[in-house]
């Protein structure tokens, strides 16, 4: 018998311009590019797809792909990888509690700015953008009024956006949000959680492709200057040419002070050298250099 990655290694072995073509034809149908996304993920994610459906030749496969919108959705959705939780990683958000937001709340204060402005660049189905809106309103003992809390979440994928919307969430999403924060911000609805209206409403959600040469910032936030970037558990898929790129935008929308926020999967070898200090070499999270 062989294992998946033999199979994965078959099917594609002569076949690299076959997949060359089938990236064209999902370019063609939904407007995304994966040409530069690591060909090991892009050969596990469509032989998955290929052994669900009984496929074992890509040219068959990519024939079927063509003119076929529901095939190439659900091979978008096996590419894109959406699963994301509440706090995912104790540390980062123990260190965001901690140190991050105390410091650039303060800083704001002192200034006599009170906005904060944040980016979730792939925030699958919300959780991180909604745990960042947490937090913000435990810190300010949900004395938010006096702030200007713009905060956008965007994401490739429709589906994972509609979700973000719609706020409710499996018991597995929030394994990593202590008790107290699911008492107080989620309601019981059957087997799973909604989140309250007023985190909902914190958010500006919106369709973005990373990738894309022709968009830096979400649409909505106009010019960026963020205090907060996270981009995390995405990067990886990247070729490093691509890390480079999608980098150096991020880092483009960070304003003076800002942080940006990696996740610790991610290449940091692919920052470019920019004016960043790094705050936590471990767990990725660096700061744009004051001015
Ligand atoms: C594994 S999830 C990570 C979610 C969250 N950042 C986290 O760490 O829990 C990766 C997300 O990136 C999104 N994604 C993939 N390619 C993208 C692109 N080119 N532009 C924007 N989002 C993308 C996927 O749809 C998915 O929701």
């Amino acid at each position: 018998m062989h294992s998946n990655n033999e199979n994965s290694a078959e099917i594609f072995s002569s076949s690299n311009h076959e997949l060359s073509l089938l990236l064209e034809t999902i370019r063609l149908q939904s407007g995304i590019d994966f040409s530069h996304y690591r060909r090991s993920m892009l050969t596990r994610r469509i032989s998955a797809r290929m052994a669900t459906l009984g496929h074992k030749d890509i040219r068959q496969y990519h024939r079927s792909l063509i003119d076929n919108r529901t095939e190439c959705d659900l091979l978008v959705d096996a590419i894109a990888i959406n699963v994301s939780s509440f706090f995912r990683d104790k540390i980062v958000y123990g260190l965001l509690e901690k140190e991050i937001l105390p410091e650039l709340i303060e800083r704001k204060q002192s200034s006599k700015t009170l906005a904060i402005r944040a980016w979730s660049a792939g925030c699958a189905a919300g959780e991180e953008p909604y745990s960042l809106a947490i937090l913000l309103q435990e810190r300010l003992k949900r004395r938010i009024d006096p702030w200007e809390l713009f905060l956008f979440g965007t994401d490739i994928d429709q589906k994972s956006l509609q979700r973000a919307a719609t706020a409710l969430y499996p018991r597995e999403r929030l394994e990593q949000t202590p008790l107290g924060i699911v008492d107080r911000y989620f309601a019981a609805e059957g087997d799973e959680f909604r989140l309250n209206d007023t985190t909902r409403a914190m958010i500006h959600f919106s369709h973005n492709d990373l990738t894309s040469a022709q968009t830096a910032a979400p649409g909505a936030s106009i010019f960026g200057d963020f205090d907060l970037v996270f981009c995390r558990n995405l990067l990886i898929y990247f070729d490093l040419d691509l890390q480079a790129l999608v980098l150096k935008k991020l880092i483009q929308t960070l304003a003076p002070g800002g942080y940006l926020i990696l996740g610790e999967a991610e290449t940091p070898h692919a920052l470019p050298d920019n004016g960043l200090k790094v705050i936590d070499r471990r767990h990725r999270i660096y700061q744009k250099i004051l001015t």
